[in-house]
């Protein structure tokens, strides 16, 4: 039986909402969008129902018909988790299937953090991937899911640090993703290099904090997951699935591209996302371990 509604959910679907209207237009966190917003409990249906999409649908349909909104959240939810992970991982797989000396590198690491006697990894021995890590968050930097992060709609008129530039309330405004993860301030060894262990190093050999060279680290110098209160929430899950996925799929394959597939052709782009070319095609091959 499901339990629900709780205030994290509630905050989750607000979280939805906000992505929804974010697909066609600058958001605007205005309170009369709150209170248009309708309670989580009255879209969800009884707290009796079963714990199912599908489940809450039916019963939405068959009681009051509101069952388009919560579709319609389910879809920007879908789109927002697996558009954005799946792609994450897609780029990750031209880099294995070209790099088979990478690969060795991440099968150890696998091995060594692996719990003894076990070939599961539990959520410490996650954390422990570090050489993962640094390729997940390496891969993000340079081939990221959109070239702008962090879209705002201005609630008041400002004028820039500089004085010269002032922008009007109402006005839409992005943070520069790419350029900002390419900024040599900031990458100053080739910013624009794909260097899978870089992330590693940095966070190995500095003397200083290392937190921000983390997967899931949120600070202005990596805008990949946005910037502020509305960071996507759920980079932990992502970085969970991500690195599973990458687990088993090393450990148990061999990765190589298609006799027809060119090594890393350019990615495709629509507006401000970024997508590997979808027509690559890799072979896996079991291996015996
Ligand atoms: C590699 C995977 C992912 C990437 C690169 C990514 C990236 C982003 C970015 C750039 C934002 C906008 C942040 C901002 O406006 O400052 C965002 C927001 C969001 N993401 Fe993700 N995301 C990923 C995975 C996921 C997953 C797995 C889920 C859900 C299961 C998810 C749910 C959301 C939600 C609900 C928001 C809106 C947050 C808000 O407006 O408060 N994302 N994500």
């Amino acid at each position: 039986m499901a339990h629900y509604p709780d205030s994290s959910y509630f905050e989750f679907y607000q979280s939805a909402d906000a992505l929804l209207k974010l697909t066609s237009k600058p958001t605007r966190y205005s309170t009369k969008h709150r209170r248009a917003f309708p309670k989580f409990e009255s879209i969800l249906g009884s707290p009796d129902e079963d714990d199912q999409f599908l489940n809450w649908t039916k019963y939405k349909t068959k009681t009051d018909g509101t069952a388009i909104p919560h579709v319609k959240l389910h879809l920007s939810i879908g789109f927002a988790a697996i558009a954005t992970t799946a792609t994450a991982l897609v780029s990750i797989l031209h880099e294995l299937a070209a790099n088979t000396d990478l690969v060795e590198i991440l099968r150890n690491e696998i091995e060594e953090v692996s719990p003894q006697g076990s070939d599961f990894l539990d959520g410490g021995s996650l954390s422990k991937l570090l050489k993962m890590d640094s390729l997940m968050k390496g891969s993000q930097r340079i081939y990221p899911f959109t070239q702008v992060a962090s879209i705002r709609e201005l609630r008041d008129d400002i004028t820039l640090e500089d004085g010269k530039v002032r922008l009007k309330r109402g006005s839409a405004c992005v943070a520069a993703n790419s350029a900002t993860t390419t900024d040599p301030r900031y990458y100053c060894n080739d910013p624009n290099v794909f260097d899978p262990l870089r992330f590693y190093k940095l966070r190995t050999q500095s003397t200083h904090s290392t937190d921000k060279y983390k997967f899931t680290a949120i600070n202005h110098e990596l805008l990949p997951w946005g910037y502020g209160r509305h960071a996507c929430p759920s980079r932990f899950l992502a970085h969970d699935t991500m690195k599973i996925t990458l687990a088993l799929l090393i450990t148990k394959y061999d990765i190589r591209l298609s006799s027809k597939s060119k090594i890393r052709p350019p990615p495709w782009r629509f507006g401000h996302t970024i997508i590997p070319d979808p027509t690559v095609e890799f072979e896996f091959k079991s291996r015996k371990v």
